[in-house]
């Protein structure tokens, strides 16, 4: 008999062996950082990072924080200009995200982004997800490991009472030390704080040397609609065929020109969800159909989403 899920291990060789070896496979491992508890997988898969909305139970598909082990590795996955790499300099490894231009031929699966041009990124200081990411060779999506709606983990207890037997292991390496969220900063032309967070507004602006918008004008403040994907045109739900001039989005027993899942898989639809919304607007048809999607665990994100989407 296995023991029951999620084990505990403390942090060491034996767990983060284990915890990427979970990984590899495409699960997903609830991990300390510097700030709070993340629940990370393969930032590159998928069907890995469906499995994340899937343990946290999320409504909906919150763009999450790619966590890479130096700028190097967050050079190779987003383009960075002056003031990204001033920030970087200045602050990685530790609890600052910057929102940077997603680079066009990055290996990162849509849903981490939810469909979005720009990837949020940091390099964390903790040695669990630092051996972590070393382990792994991979760039790990981490949202907090809490199920939707609670509150952040800042100890692997709290992990384990939020996600239960939902994820298989939780490396415990105390509490945190930062017990908030990283400072969420979209760098550009207008640099604009998106989340406050342990890295002030004030020292980032004496690093870029110019005052920051404020959350509350930031046009893609997190979570918000306009920072979503939309397709360009026209989308209408719970279709059973195409009708004149569109593509079809099948799920299910409907099929058409795409499906979510043949096989009626809520988490493999996930996985394919802003890869066909992108397909479905690159195609040479007018307008875009989904069939209907069972209102049911991560099926319940998908719809939100494709609410968004559809034409009112
Ligand atoms: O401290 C932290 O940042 C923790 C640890 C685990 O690293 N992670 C965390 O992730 O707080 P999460 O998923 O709970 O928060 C990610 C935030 C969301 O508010 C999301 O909307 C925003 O980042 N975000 C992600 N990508 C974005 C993007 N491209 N543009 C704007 N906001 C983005
Ligand atoms: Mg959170």
């Amino acid at each position: 008999m296995t023991a029951p899920n999620p084990r505990i291990l403390p942090y060491g060789e034996a767990a983060i062996a284990e915890a990427a070896a979970l990984i590899a496979a495409g699960g997903c491992v609830a991990t300390p950082t510097e700030t709070v508890y993340g629940l990370a997988a393969d930032a590159t898969n998928a069907d890995a990072v469906a499995g994340i909305y899937a343990a946290k139970g999320r409504p909906a598909f919150n763009p999450l924080i790619v966590h890479v082990a130096d700028r190097r590795a967050a050079e190779a996955i987003a383009m960075f200009d002056r003031d990204a790499r001033a920030l970087a300099d200045a602050f990685w490894p530790g609890p600052l995200t910057l929102v940077l231009p997603l680079r066009p031929d990055a290996p990162i699966a849509g849903l981490v982004t939810a469909g979005l041009t720009t990837v949020a990124i940091r390099v964390p200081q903790h040695r669990a997800m630092q051996a972590l990411l070393a382990a792994t060779g991979k760039p790990l999506a981490a949202p907090s490991a809490n199920a939707s709606g609670s509150i952040s983990p800042t100890r692997a207890a709290h992990v384990a009472a939020s996600l239960g037997d939902r994820i298989p292991l939780i490396i415990d390496d105390g509490a945190t030390s930062g017990g908030i969220e990283s400072t969420i900063v979209a760098v550009g032309a207008q640099p604009r704080l998106l989340r406050p967070g342990p890295v002030s507004a004030e020292a980032i602006e004496r690093e870029i040397g110019r005052w920051l918008g404020a959350a509350g004008e930031a046009i893609e403040a997190p979570g918000q609609l306009a920072s979503h994907y939309a397709p360009r045109k026209p989308l209408r739900l719970n279709a059973t065929e195409a009708r004149d001039g569109e593509w079809l989005i099948g799920f299910g027993a409907v099929g058409g020109d795409d499906t979510l899942s043949a096989k009626g898989d809520l988490t493999e639809a996930a996985a394919r969800l802003f890869d066909a919304l992108h397909r479905a607007d690159a195609s040479d048809r007018a307008a875009i159909a989904v069939a209907a999607v069972p209102e049911d665990g991560i099926g319940l994100a998908i719809n939100d989403r494709l609410k968004r989407a559809a034409t009112p």
